[in-house]
């Protein structure tokens, strides 16, 4: 059975789950939150150590400012209200993006990341204005910036994820098959699993059965 350290999710189909329930994408964002709950719970009870949400990329900001903000708003509230108990459960949160927000949410996800970076039981990515092409960028313009040879070792340290094991497992729900600009690099060997179901449907069941079928999979790394 293949070990499982780190999940990357990335969370997709809130809006039009919003729009089909209840008229409003805004609605889909709400009900995305209960279901990061379940499965942080899921992920703890899996005993898994990583798990990298994509919340937010640097192409969302596309999206009508109406949305970002309702978006950001929800963000905040979250953090405000729950910092305290991941905290209990010894989670550690990483904000994985450039942190370019609001100098109060600036503020906010400093604090949350200080007051959790001890924590051991489980590290949550929380991806947010985060893009690959930008984080890969970042780390080639270190590497010049200190004159450090381009090896895997080196570009590896000025990733984001840096701390982090490259993914085992990546799920995207909403029925959409790709990465939209998602750790481009860490995703070289995970195995992916492409989820009908939108984000806020996703339950802990559906998490398990495709737990249960990564385990499974013959993981080859190019060997055979
Ligand atoms: C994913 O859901 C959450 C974010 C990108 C913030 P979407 O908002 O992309 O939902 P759909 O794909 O439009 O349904
Ligand atoms: C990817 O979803 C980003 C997040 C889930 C945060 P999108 O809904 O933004 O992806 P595209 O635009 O459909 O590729
Ligand atoms: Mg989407």
């Amino acid at each position: 059975m293949n070990p499982l350290k780190h999940v990357a999710i990335i969370m997709d189909g809130n809006g039009r789950w919003g729009l089909k329930k209840k008229k409003s994408r805004n609605a889909g964002h709400r009900a995305g939150l209960n279901t990061v709950e379940k499965i942080i719970k899921e992920t703890i009870k899996n005993n898994i150590k990583f798990l990298t949400l994509y919340a937010f990329s640097t192409e969302n900001w596309k999206r009508p400012k109406k949305e970002i903000k309702f978006l950001f708003n929800l963000l905040e509230f979250f953090l405000k209200d729950k910092i305290e108990d991941l905290n209990k459960q010894k989670i550690k949160l990483k904000i994985i993006g450039k942190k370019n927000f609001s100098p109060e949410l600036n503020h906010l996800l400093r604090v949350s990341e200080k007051k959790t970076s001890k924590n051991k039981r489980l590290q949550i990515n929380l991806a947010l204005n985060y893009g690959s092409k930008a984080e890969l960028i970042n780390a080639f313009k270190e590497l010049k910036k200190r004159n450090e040879a381009i090896n895997e070792k080196n570009l590896k340290k000025y990733l984001q994820s840096n701390n982090t094991p490259d993914p085992d497992l990546l799920i995207r729900t909403g029925d959409t098959k790709r990465l939209s600009n998602f750790l481009l690099w860490q995703l070289a060997y995970s195995e992916i699993f492409f989820e009908k179901k939108l984000w806020p449907d996703f339950n802990e069941k559906d998490y398990n059965k495709i737990i249960k079928k990564y385990k499974n999979i013959k993981r080859n790394f190019g060997n055979i």
